[in-house]
């Protein structure tokens, strides 16, 4: 890899981890992560290599395990890490009719993949991330989450409540890494990318009427956020709604 200033994007390969991965590409050396995506994480280091070569490298592996995050973690080195995107997450319905034994499995891996992934690995990496504020002045962290950590998804509560605690942790990492020249924000979309499945017909049109900008954003939308937020040198423990004004409408 190059000079330039290195970034870890989780479920970097396909749909906003890659328009993501696109945008920064441009003054970052990335570090693309996917876990079963590797054929479309391939495809995308090809095209950026083609602009840039030795700026890319795929770094693969499961959130939702432990054992697998400290080999991500170990991959990944303790050279320096200027940007860290939390892309990756887990997005199921909730079924709360189900026995106990499966709805509250169904919370427990949504918190392991959306929380307890991203506290743990942040931790991890923090050397890493430090080393990059000693050398530049700054280092941070982005956390994409959901304009539904603020109020719950009928049919998808489980998820809700996994939004809301990676909210607060933005705030607690913010706080606790601050210090070190880690900065550590969120990004909250609306609808910018309609969910793979059955379901998208009925929804649109509600979706759309409850946005005051009439219309669904874009993962540009969402990657634009980033990148400002990546070089806002005196923003941290903010999460910055990317919803058309979503948060506006009943
Ligand atoms: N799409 C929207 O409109 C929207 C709205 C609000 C918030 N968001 C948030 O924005 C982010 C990107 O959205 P998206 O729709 O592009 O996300 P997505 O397609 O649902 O998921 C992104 C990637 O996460 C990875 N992933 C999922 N579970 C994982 C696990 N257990 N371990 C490792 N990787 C895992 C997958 O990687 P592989 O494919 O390699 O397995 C997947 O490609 C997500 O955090 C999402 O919650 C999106």
């Amino acid at each position: 890899m190059s000079q330039f200033p290195r970034a870890l994007i989780t479920g970097a390969a396909r749909r906003v981890g890659a328009e993501i991965a696109r945008q920064l590409h441009v003054d970052h050396d990335l570090l693309l992560h996917c876990r079963r995506s590797r054929d479309e994480a391939a495809t995308l280091a090809a095209t950026l290599e083609a602009t840039r070569p030795r700026s890319t490298r795929i770094v693969a592996g499961e959130l939702g395990d432990e054992d697998a995050r400290a080999q991500l973690a170990d991959a990944i080195g303790t050279a320096a890490l200027d940007l860290v995107v939390f892309n990756a997450s887990r997005y199921v319905r909730s079924d709360l009719a189900a026995v106990p034994a499966d709805r509250n499995r169904e919370l427990r891996d949504l918190l392991e993949v959306n929380v307890v992934a991203t506290w743990d690995l942040a931790l991890r990496l923090r050397p890493a991330l430090t080393a990059a504020a000693r050398a530049r002045g700054d280092a941070a962290i982005v956390v994409i989450l959901d304009i539904y950590a603020q109020r719950p998804l009928p049919g998808h509560e489980a998820y809700s409540i996994s939004r809301a605690a990676g909210s607060m942790l933005v705030q607690a990492l913010a706080r606790a890494f601050g210090s070190e020249g880690i900065r550590v924000n969120g990004v909250a979309p609306g609808t910018v990318l309609w969910a793979e499945g059955p379901q998208r017909a009925e929804t649109e049109a509600l979706l759309t009427a409850r946005t005051a900008l009439g219309r669904i954003g874009s993962p540009a939308d969402v990657a634009a956020a980033v990148r400002y937020l990546a070089g806002a040198r005196y923003v941290t423990g903010s999460v910055l709604p990317v919803d058309g004004g979503r948060g506006t409408c009943a």
